[in-house]
C-alpha cells in the first residue's frame, strides 16, 4: 500500500504523517510532498522512527515521483483559516492548489483513492471531481471529502457532556463540512438521549468547533492535531478496506444526488473504494429542518467548484 500526503510539511500534514508512519501496516510506503523546502527534513525526521513503513520526501518539482504508484492520496495542502474567516474565504487561495494537485493525480495515479482535506471541502471536492472528469478518470467510488473531524469532535463533546468513554460513542454526521451544513444526527446516538436545549447547543458547538480552535489559536492556524488524527483514522480505514476488510466511515461523497450532488454520509468501504452508501435513516423534526435549511447553501458551494473548473 502506498499513501501520498500532499501538503505534508504543514500542521495537518506533519501530524498525519507521524500517525501514518507509526500506524500504517508493515510494508507500506509513505510519500510526503510539499512546496515548502522543509519537506525532505520532515521525511528524514520521521524515517528515524523504527516502523516497517518506508518514507520518502519530495519537494516542489517532484510531484509526479511522489504520486506514481499511490493507492491513497490525501490532500491537506493549502491555507488554513485565521480568526474572523469563514471556510469559504479560503476559496481564492485553495481552489487553484487543489485543481493543480488533482490534475497531477489524474496523470500519475488515476486509480488512487483521493481524500480531500483542504477547505472549503464543500467546494474543493467538486473541483476535484470536475478535474478528474475532464481528464477522463473520474471514479465517484474513489473520491472523498474528509469529514471525519466532525465525527470525532461529536464523539468527544458528547463523551465530555455525559462523562462517558468516547470509544463507546458513535455519532452520524451528514451534510457538508462548514457551519450549518454540518449536521450531527444526535437523535441516532445509541444509549444517550438529550433534551431539546442540549440538542440545540451541542449541534451549534459541533458546527462551530473549527472556529473554537481558530479563535483559541489566535491567528496561529486552525485544527491540525485533531485533524491529523481524523485524517489518519479515515486513511487507516481506507487502507484496511483496500486490503479486503469491510469498514464503515463517514465522508463527503457523490451519491444518488437526492440531497445534493455531494453529501457526507456513511459509506461502506471495500477493495474498490466505496462499495455502498448507507442510508442515514429517519431524522428528527429538528434534523429535518436543519437539513432543509442548509441544502441550498451546500448546493451553492458545490456549484462554485464546478464553475471554477469549467471556467
Ligand atoms: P498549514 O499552512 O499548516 O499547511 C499547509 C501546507 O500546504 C504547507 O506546508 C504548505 O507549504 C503546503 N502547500 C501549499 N500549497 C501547496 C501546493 N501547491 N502543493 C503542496 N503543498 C502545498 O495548514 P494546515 O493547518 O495544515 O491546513 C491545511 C488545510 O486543511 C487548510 O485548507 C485547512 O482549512 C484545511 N483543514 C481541513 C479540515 C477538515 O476537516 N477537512 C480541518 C482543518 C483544516
Amino acid at each position: 500500500m502506498k499513501v501520498a500526503v500532499l501538503g505534508a510539511a504543514g500542521g495537518i500534514g506533519q501530524a498525519l504523517s507521524l500517525l501514518l508512519k507509526t500506524q500504517l501496516p508493515a510494508g507500506s510506503e509513505l510519500s510526503l510532498y510539499d512546496v515548502a523546502p522543509v519537506v525532505p527534513g520532515v521525511a528524514v525526521d520521521l524515517s528515524h522512527i523504527p516502523t516497517d513503513v518506508k518514507i520518502a520526501g519530495f519537494g516542489k518539482d517532484d510531484l509526479a515521483a511522489a504520486l506514481v504508484g499511490s493507492d491513497v492520496v490525501l490532500i491537506p495542502a493549502g491555507v488554513p483559516r485565521k480568526p474572523g474567516m469563514d471556510r469559504s474565504d479560503l476559496f481564492n487561495m485553495n481552489a487553484g492548489i487543489v485543481k493543480n494537485l488533482v490534475e497531477a493525480i489524474a496523470d500519475n495515479c488515476p486509480d488512487a483513492c483521493v481524500g480531500i482535506i483542504t477547505n472549503p471541502v464543500n467546494t474543493t471536492v467538486a473541483i476535484a471531481a470536475e478535474v478528474l472528469k475532464a481528464k477522463g478518470v473520474y471514479n465517484k467510488h474513489k473520491l472523498f471529502g474528509v469529514t471525519t473531524l466532525d465525527v470525532i469532535r461529536s464523539e468527544a463533546f458528547i463523551a465530555e457532556l455525559r462523562g462517558l468513554n468516547p470509544a463507546n460513542i458513535d455519532v452520524p454526521v451528514i451534510g457538508g463540512h462548514s457551519g450549518t451544513t454540518i449536521l450531527p444526527l444526535l437523535s441516532q446516538v445509541k444509549g444517550v438521549s438529550f433534551s431539546d436545549d442540549e440538542i440545540k447547543s451541542l449541534t451549534h458547538r459541533i458546527q462551530n468547533a473549527g472556529t473554537e480552535v481558530v479563535e483559541a489559536k489566535a491567528g496561529g492556524g486552525s485544527a491540525t492535531l485533531s485533524m491529523g488524527q481524523a485524517a489518519a483514522r479515515f486513511c487507516l480505514s481506507l487502507v484496511k478496506a483496500l486490503n479486503g476488510e469491510h469498514v464503515t466511515e463517514y465522508a463527503y461523497v457523490e451519491g444518488d444526488g437526492s440531497d445534493a450532488q455531494f453529501f457526507a454520509q456513511a459509506v461502506r468501504l471495500g477493495q474498490q473504494g466505496i462499495e455502498e452508501i448507507l442510508p442515514y435513516g429517519e431524522l428528527s423534526a429538528f434534523e429535518q429542518q436543519c437539513k432543509a435549511e442548509m441544502l441550498d447553501g451546500l448546493k451553492g458551494d458545490i456549484q462554485k467548484g464546478i464553475d471554477f473548473v469549467k471556467g
